[in-house]
């Protein structure tokens, strides 16, 4: 009988549940025996799982987050964590493990492969940035959820002649405020891949004030760091520790533009009265639901992996290219970064203003 082991490390993501049910569906038709680790690499670490059945998966695909509960725990970290998940991967009789995550989880399978170990990685974050996949799976849910909310802000801010900064996840990359952002409207999208300086955040906003348009709607991507910023002086924390925009960023860069605006005597006298609030989207953009698109891809990627597991194809990451489900190089995924590149971001410039 052949057996593996199966985890999802990192932060949760919609569609995660698919990829383990399409893994445990394609094994189970070849015979193989899934044990799946609770709560990434440190089940792989304790041992403690569960071997899982058709039952435990079946329609689990429509449900958010993953019934095997995540952690981000470094088995690089962990004194002879390496061995440790060697020898419970033996006493369990796995023949080798499917790692479902992002940079960090991949990163550690990859480790693992070159020390001998058989992997299979199942790329998976909502801020779609590993590379050799075109799209990560809980990027369109977590998307969306951004779109409708800044389609609701839309309406507030409008009714109050206010300007809103509303962040979205996404630490090194811009791209869920980037496709909410376009998606929905949004006056202005900052990203990490495109810094920018306050002054060219408030030309777009003074521009809209002058012109007559009474609300906007920046669209933030938490990893944004404005140009120029190292010489600001936004004061000191209750330690005496330097300010930085990124600590609470959208608070941050809605204080300062309502303070900006309010005091531009170039502006006309209701500029006193103007108002600047800050939204957070935070882990509601990671819960919930998965869309369609991400069941559909996650299933497909499950399966994929799992075919890779029958063909003992081991070393490799599943990937969505183009609209094929292929097998892709691991240690590439895991070492380059997939970012916003200058055509799209140019393309969503059009519409700042
Ligand atoms: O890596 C995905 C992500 O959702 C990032 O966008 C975000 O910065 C981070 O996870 C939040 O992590 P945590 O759940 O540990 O707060």
């Amino acid at each position: 009988m052949r057996n593996i082991g199966i985890l999802t490390g990192g932060g949760d993501c919609p569609g995660l549940n698919a990829v383990i049910r399409g893994v445990v569906e394609k094994c189970a038709s070849e015979g193989i025996g899934v044990y799946g680790f609770f709560a990434g690499w440190r089940g792989a670490l304790t041992g403690e799982g569960k071997w899982l059945t058709l039952d435990d998966v079946e329609g689990i695909q429509t449900q958010g987050g993953t019934i095997l509960e995540s952690s981000r725990t470094n088995v690089m970290k962990i004194e002879n964590g390496p061995e440790t998940v060697r020898q419970n991967m033996e006493k369990l009789g796995l023949e080798g493990l499917v790692a479902i995550g992002g940079d960090d989880t991949l990163g550690v399978a990859n480790k693992l492969r070159k020390m001998g170990m058989n992997m299979v990685g199942v790329p998976k974050t909502i801020d779609n940035d590993l590379s050799c996949t075109d799209f990560t799976f809980g990027f369109d849910t977590a998307s969306n959820i951004a779109m409708e909310a800044i389609d609701r802000l839309h309406t507030t801010a409008a009714s109050h002649a206010r300007c809103i900064v509303v962040e979205c996840m996404g630490r090194h990359t811009g791209w869920i405020a980037l496709q909410a952002g376009l998606a929905a409207n949004a006056h202005l999208i900052l990203i990490p891949e495109f810094p920018k300086t306050f002054e060219e955040i408030m030309e777009v906003i003074k521009k809209r004030y002058k012109d007559g348009k009474r609300y906007s709607i920046i669209a933030v991507a938490e990893g944004f760091e404005l140009a120029g910023q190292e010489d600001m002086d936004l004061g000191v924390d209750a330690f005496g520790n330097k300010l930085l925009l990124n600590k609470d960023l959208a608070k941050n860069l809605a204080s300062m533009i309502e303070k900006e605006m309010r005091n531009d005597e170039t502006l006309d006298e209701k500029r006193k009265y103007f108002e600047c609030r800050s939204v957070v989207l935070g882990h509601v953009q990671r819960g919930g639901a998965p869309s369609a698109f991400d069941r559909v891809l996650g299933t497909r990627l499950g399966v994929k992996a799992g075919e890779l597991v029958v063909n003992k194809e081991y070393g490799n990451m599943v990937a969505l290219q183009g609209t094929n489900v292929v097998s892709a190089d691991l240690d590439k995924a895991v070492t380059e970064r997939k970012e916003v590149d200058k055509e799209f971001y140019d393309a969503a410039s059009l519409y700042f203003k």
